[in-house]
């Protein structure tokens, strides 16, 4: 096992850049994408069962994170001819869980030089030395990594989760709150612990704060404004 294959960003990180071909044209990592969220997704293989039904379901999901200002990019260690026929498949060909002629329009790298799975971390040799396990990084518009999530290669994603952590993170940032277990919009949010005397007092006077311990309040945060904020999802 080299270096380069057990180096790991890491949450807080700057996302590794690179310049990469794709379905979609050559990209610019992540500079093309300022100003953006980035999901960096790796799959093991094209022309595989469970990669094939995740395909399907980021594709169904695509104005779902477009409305939350993400652009999906997808990884696996196969060359763009496989790609482009293993698409164009999905699209003529697939009718799986509600979901037919679903066509991927977010770019697909071809990363038959392993060089950008190395560099993320995507080969665990444990698992397979020759394939990209299903690792997903969550990149905010600064270019910061925020959150990274694996799975081995015969476990598809859940999709509720991914979008879940994506509103969330921007949960975060938009209402500079910190988010309880289970989280979901609508549900209460947790409010940072007051650091002065003041703040303490101004805590303890106010009603519309549920404390459950000293270090440990919550208030209501409704669903509405957080829609308002990120978008309102389709309905
Ligand atoms: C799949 O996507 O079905 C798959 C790919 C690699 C190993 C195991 C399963």
């Amino acid at each position: 096992m080299d270096e380069q294959t057990t180096a790991m960003p890491r949450i807080g990180d700057s996302a590794p850049e690179f310049t990469a071909s794709t379905t979609q044209g050559r990209i610019n990592f992540p500079g093309d994408y300022k100003g953006k969220w980035i999901v960096l997704f790796s799959h093991p293989a094209d022309f595989t069962p469970v990669c094939t039904s995740e395909f399907i379901t980021f594709g169904s999901l695509q104005k779902e994170f477009e409305r939350l200002n993400c652009q999906l990019v997808g990884l696996s260690i196969d060359g763009l001819s496989s790609h482009i026929a293993w698409l164009h498949t999905i699209r003529e060909r697939i009718d799986w869980n509600g979901h037919k002629h679903v066509d991927v329009q977010f770019p697909l790298i071809d990363d038959i030089t392993m060089n950008v799975a190395k560099k993320y971390g995507m080969i665990q040799p444990g698992e397979s030395e020759t394939k990209a396990v299903r690792a997903v990084f969550f990149i905010d518009p600064k270019g910061i990594i925020r959150t990274i999530v694996y799975y081995p290669l015969a476990l598809g994603r859940n999709f509720d989760e991914l979008l879940r952590i994506l509103t969330g993170l921007q949960t975060i940032d938009a209402f500079g709150v910190a988010l309880p277990a289970d989280w979901r919009p609508g549900r209460e949010v947790i409010v940072p612990a007051p650091t002065t005397m003041k703040a303490l007092e101004e805590r303890l006077a106010d009603r519309t704060i549920h404390r459950h311990d000293w270090f440990f309040s919550t208030r209501e945060l409704a669903k509405e404004e957080v829609e308002k904020k990120l978008g309102k999802p389709k309905a």
